[in-house]
């Protein structure tokens, strides 16, 4: 991939169940860590990685995240007229000016490779970006989308993806891959397995919500049938690719991961926020030892 990555599609259509009754109303992608809510981060690290177009693959549910990137006049007018200008910077960028934000539909919840497959009429050839938001990556430096984007273009790669390992017994809730180590952070995937059972894993190395992608994966996707859980799976087109002979990474990226899919996750990624501010930090230490 030579071209700059100027798309990232956030495929924000599942069902959210895992915070059930909360998203029966409230988007998964809502969820605030601290201030901000797990869409925003997924915003700025595209944003970080290069990207001026942000697709959104939404549902009739999830109208909060449009609202969310939309002006509020009214707000902004109130926090103008109090002269609260630190606060109405705030309201304001929750996008950048030179960004745009397009939202699609994924009329059912068919799986994340068909959600991704819906960004397809917007994204067209061209490589592109993933981010799922529920997967918050940390880090104090270039976020994980754009150290992937320089490594996809450095090496001319098809295509790159995120991965960390994961405890063996816990390979059959992810996408797990064998590949070969080109140096301490990246690997050529030979082979992709969607959610195997633990004997039947290649390896404990396990996909996580990151992905840079070739326009052709759209092709691929058009093609692929349901598979596990009666989903279509952006896993396997992706393993569709690598039979093409698709040069595709994975990536170990430089950064702290946090599954906020579960309560555990959004728990930590919650406290690890406040630990950066040493008001909230003392408050975490002192119910900590209070506990
Ligand atoms: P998850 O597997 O986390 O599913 O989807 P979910 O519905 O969001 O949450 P649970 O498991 O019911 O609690 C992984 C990502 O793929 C998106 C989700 O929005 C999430 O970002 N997705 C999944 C879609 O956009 N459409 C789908 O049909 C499935």
């Amino acid at each position: 991939m030579s071209k700059p990555l100027r798309k990232v599609v956030f495929p924000v259509a599942g069902l959210g169940t895992r915070f059930l009754p909360a998203t029966k109303v409230v988007a998964k992608e809502m969820l605030p860590v601290l201030d901000r809510p797990l869409i925003q981060y997924a915003v700025d690290e595209a944003v970080d990685a290069g990207a001026d177009t942000l697709v959104f693959v939404t549902n009739r549910y999830k109208h909060a995240i449009a609202d969310y990137f939309d002006k509020a006049y009214e707000l902004e007018a109130k926090l103008q007229e109090k002269g609260k200008s630190d606060l109405l910077a705030m309201v304001q960028g929750t996008l950048p000016k030179h960004v745009r934000a397009i939202f699609v539909t994924q009329p059912e919840a068919l799986g994340l490779g068909h959600a991704v497959l819906c960004a397809r009429p917007v994204v067209g050839d061209e490589p592109f970006g993933v981010i799922l938001p529920d997967d918050l990556i940390w880090n104090t430096g270039r976020g994980a989308l754009g150290q992937m984007a320089d490594l996809s273009r450095a090496q001319g790669a098809a295509g790159v993806i995120a991965v960390e390992e994961v405890p063996h017994d816990e390979t059959d809730k992810y996408g797990i891959v064998a590949a070969t180590p080109v140096d301490e952070r990246s690997a050529v995937i030979r082979h992709m397995v969607e959610k195997p059972k633990p004997a039947d894993a290649p390896s404990n190395l396990a996909v996580v919500g990151r992905y840079v992608l070739p326009g052709r994966i759209f092709e691929l996707l058009e093609r692929t049938t349901p598979g596990a859980g009666g989903e279509i799976q952006l896993t396997d087109a992706i393993e569709a690719l690598l039979k093409e002979q698709g040069k595709v990474l994975a990536y170990r990226f430089q950064g702290t991961r946090f599954d906020c899919g579960n309560k555990a996750g959004l728990v930590r990624a919650t406290m690890h926020m406040a630990m950066q501010d040493p008001k909230l930090a003392a408050v975490v230490r002192e119910f900590a030892a209070s506990h």
